[in-house]
């Protein structure tokens, strides 16, 4: 293995390729990812050259079908699924409210979801709206001082009539990495299904469905590098027993069967390019491997090895400089070394208002949210006013050191 090239990433990008876009540090990941050439030029073909009704018989309408079709083989395969596993719906939010629809006509008055208040509102709202229809749900709290959740009150809040668990792989704000596959275990062994959240793990690292042996998995492609678009992994048998949430003629087709919004063909058409980018990522580092040779999911997760390294070694200098300051509140842990967390850093500073800081970010041309960032329950959990929320900068694997050290220098004035 080589050392990782951060600048090869970042020559896929054309944000990075314009002097004036490349100016700004971009530290909001955890919002929107940028794009590489490998799924923009994809979407540009497809709205020049095939932007007609996929799959009839002539070349522009097989091409665009085709490009689909490659899609949806190469997301699917990416986290070790069947291709009719997969389900690329508008957005996680709109995936799960259909999944929500359609794993109510499964349970009974009186039936239990959990939801945990550690998740984006996305994997509470569309449950905690099925209370009204005769449901008990019930809340596993994260720890107030921390933000973790804890897997003894996950245990404690399971009875014989839990359907349902709903959690995030990892939060968008405390940016832990939970212990997916032992809760997994714990559901199933209560006889619960469990919902996950992946959309703040699945940009910094590789997800594999069997292996973590979850039963629902989301993520959203537009913050792994693609289009905009959220991925939903049903396992078949699931599939099977739901309710056709789509058009009734569909009902035999597996991947429309969760998708009642329709496909959005060009950005599906692109989304492939996302592994394209990611192999010839792993071709740079690893010059004369064949990638296809082994499993897509064991390439991507040995590549995020790499990125991850990186990753964490330019977070740490931010953690350490903010966990120095006796008015700073990190949520989450403070160090990436020897802690399961993405290199998403959301902080609260005493005396500064959130919205101030990002101000002056963006004055020295720095990428930074601030807000509740919808982890609205999350908020009240922590004891922080949802509508102050707090300043989050969260990396990715195309950011440099030099990029975090301008943020410190920024925070650095103001505090
Ligand atoms: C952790 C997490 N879950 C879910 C979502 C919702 O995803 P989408 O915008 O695709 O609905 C977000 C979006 O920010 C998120 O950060």
């Amino acid at each position: 293995m080589s050392d990782y090239d951060v600048e090869f990433s970042r020559a896929q990008f054309a944000q990075y390729r314009s002097p004036t876009s490349a100016r700004l540090a971009f530290l909001e990941n955890a919002g929107a990812a940028y794009a590489p050439d490998q799924v923009t030029q994809k979407l540009d073909r497809f709205f020049t050259k095939t932007k007609v009704q996929p799959y009839y018989l002539y070349k522009a309408s097989l091409e665009a079908g085709a490009a689909m079709d490659r899609s949806n083989a190469l997301l699917a395969a990416s986290i070790n699924a069947e291709v009719d596993e997969i389900h690329l719906g508008p957005s996680t939010t709109l995936n799960v409210y259909v999944l929500a629809q359609a794993l109510r006509s499964q349970m009974s008055a009186g039936d239990e979801i959990v939801v945990s208040y550690q998740d984006h509102e996305a994997n509470i709202g569309a449950w905690a709206r099925l209370a009204a229809t005769g449901l008990e749900v019930k809340v596993w709290l994260p720890d107030p001082a921390t933000g973790f959740l804890n897997e003894e009150d996950l245990v404690s809040l399971l009875t014989s009539r839990t359907r349902l668990v709903c959690v995030t792989h990892c939060s968008n704000v405390v940016a832990a990495i939970n212990p997916i596959r032992r809760f997994t275990e714990i559901c199933h062994a209560a006889g619960a299904r469990i919902v996950v959240d992946g959309v703040s793990f699945a940009p910094h690292g590789a997800v594999d469905v069997r292996e973590l042996n979850v039963d629902f998995y989301l993520f959203s492609l537009y913050k792994t590098f693609g289009p905009h678009l959220g991925l939903l992994y049903c396992r078949r048998d699931h599939l099977a027993e739901l309710p056709n949430q789509g058009h009734f003629f569909h009902d035999h087709e597996p991947s429309k069967r969760l998708t009642p919004a329709g496909p959005d063909h060009g950005e599906i058409a692109c989304a492939s390019g996302i592994i394209d980018y990611y192999r010839d990522l792993y071709q740079h580092h690893w010059p004369g491997t064949d990638f296809d040779a082994r499993p897509l999911v064991r390439r991507l997760a040995q590549l995020f090895t790499l990125l991850n390294a990186h990753e964490s070694e330019i977070t740490q200098p931010l953690l350490d400089y903010l966990a120095a300051n006796p008015r700073v509140r990190i949520i989450g842990y403070p160090s990436q070394e020897g802690q399961p967390r993405a290199p998403t850093v959301a902080f609260d500073i005493a005396g500064l208002d959130n919205k101030s800081i990002a101000a002056a970010m963006a004055a020295a041309d720095i990428g930074c949210g601030y807000g509740h960032f919808y982890a609205y329950r999350l908020m009240q959990q922590l004891d922080i006013d949802p509508d102050q929320g707090v300043t989050r900068l969260s990396m990715a694997h195309y950011n440099t050191a030099e990029e975090i050290s301008r943020a410190i220098d920024v925070l650095d004035r103001l505090l």
